[in-house]
């Protein structure tokens, strides 16, 4: 586990090309990891990007490449993020797709609550989704 730098860029935009329906550049992470309000952290095969205001962090982005699912990776990537939130006292937020259950699971898992939902936040190839907006508040 380590700290996002911006030499990590070309391999994010590999993880979360294969992650994700909609593809993000090396320019735009370049941009947001060039943002002293952005950070994160990764493993080999996965990384979870984050955006710190005042009191709060959201999540930005957050992958694991497929074949490397269910070993563990994301829930340490997302350990991480609470420990550091835990320590400044700071709420996550966080987005995720109605019909995404694995990561709905899981951050419900780790104590995230469901407070609002965006109509039709998501568009894919075929339809819109709903985002469930989750946040964990420090104990
Ligand atoms: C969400 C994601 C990052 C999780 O990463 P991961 O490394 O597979 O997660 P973990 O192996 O740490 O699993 C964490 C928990 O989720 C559950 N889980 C993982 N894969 C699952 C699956 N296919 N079905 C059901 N539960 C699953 C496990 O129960 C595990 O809990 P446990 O440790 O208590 O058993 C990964 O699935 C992913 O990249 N998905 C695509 C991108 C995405 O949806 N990102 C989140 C957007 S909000």
């Amino acid at each position: 586990m380590r700290s996002l730098i911006l030499e990590d860029v070309q391999d994010l935009v590999e993880i979360r090309r294969i992650s994700f329906e909609d593809f993000w550049s090396e320019k735009e992470f370049t941009s947001m990891l060039s943002d002293k309000s952005f950070f994160g952290f990764r493993e080999d095969h996965g990384f979870i990007l984050c955006r710190r205001t005042l009191d709060c962090i959201d999540i930005v982005t957050f992958c694991v490449t497929p074949s490397y699912r269910n070993k563990g990776i994301g829930k340490k990537l997302l350990l991480e993020v609470m420990n550091l939130a835990e320590e400044t006292q700071s709420k996550v937020f966080l987005e995720v797709a109605e019909k995404n259950y694995t990561a709905r699971s899981l951050y419900q898992s780790l104590g995230f609550k469901k407070i609002s939902i965006r109509k039709n936040y998501y568009k894919f190839s075929d339809s819109f989704q709903d985002a469930i907006v989750m946040m964990r508040s420090p104990t």
